[in-house]
């Protein structure tokens, strides 16, 4: 078993389909994935559960002072990748619906919330052999990552697969609603002062607009072939 294990970092826009590839690129070459997503999520579901986040407007101050008390991890499900747990409990689906969607950019942009994530990130980056998605991955969270993609795709064509995957689980939501969530998110998240949505300068591009899921995996997979390659590693 050779130990050359790199940090994959897949930061995009929201609903570009980078959660649906860091997860099969981990499965095909055996490294641990994490959802930083899903971290901002079930943040913001705790506070909508205690209160402190409703409509867009959040109790920033009550939120930080609870930050030690929310525990968040993830549980492997046999079939099923992975469930996002929230102080012992299983809130996976909870943390897709709209309602937390419509709430969570507002929760990101606190400078506290992001700082307390992003060391449980770097925690879990610790033995590297792992992919991470979000949006601060490569410029942020792990600067020093081997690999890095950014991925695009137009806002029109991400709300269709929200609203597809929306539908597939059974969550209620018009197209519309989640196009103008889509848009939402992309201003709230290239415009905020801490950690912005932005290329780091040493990733590549991807535009999946027009590329099969089959297609993305194989780009993934020879993209870290190459970077085993350019780093002198073997898989
Ligand atoms: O990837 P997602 O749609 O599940 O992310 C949910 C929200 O969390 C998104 O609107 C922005 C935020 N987020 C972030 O600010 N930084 C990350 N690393 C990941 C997500």
């Amino acid at each position: 078993m050779s130990n050359d294990k790199i940090i994959i970092a897949i930061d995009g826009y929201s609903s570009s389909g980078k959660s649906s590839m860091a997860r099969a690129l981990a499965a095909a070459i055996g490294y641990r994935y994490v959802d930083s997503g899903a971290m901002y999520r079930a943040v913001t579901l705790w506070g909508m559960n205690h209160g402190m986040v409703a409509d867009g407007a959040v109790d920033t101050e009550s939120l930080i002072e609870a930050l030690p008390d929310i525990t968040i991890d993830f549980m492997p499900i046999p079939g099923e990748g992975q469930h996002t747990m929230l102080n012992g409990e299983d809130v996976e689906l909870e943390i897709r619906s709209l309602k937390v969607s419509d709430n969570v950019s507002q929760v990101a942009v606190i400078p506290a919330v992001r700082h307390h994530l992003v060391e449980l990130q770097q925690r879990f980056g610790r033995e590297k052999g792992i992919v991470m998605d979000g949006r601060d991955i490569g410029t942020t969270v792990f600067p020093e990552a081997e690999m890095k993609i950014f991925v695009d795709a137009s806002a029109e064509t991400r709300a269709k697969r929200r609203f597809l995957e929306l539908q597939e689980k059974g969550i209620e939501a018009s197209y519309d609603d989640v196009l103008a969530n889509v848009k939402q998110r992309d201003h709230i998240d290239t415009t905020r002062a801490e950690s912005p949505l932005v290329k780091a300068a040493d990733a590549v591009s991807l535009d999946n607009s027009d590329m099969t899921i089959a297609e993305q995996n194989a780009w993934l997979i020879d993209m870290y072939r190459r970077t085993l390659d350019a780093h002198g590693m073997k898989a």
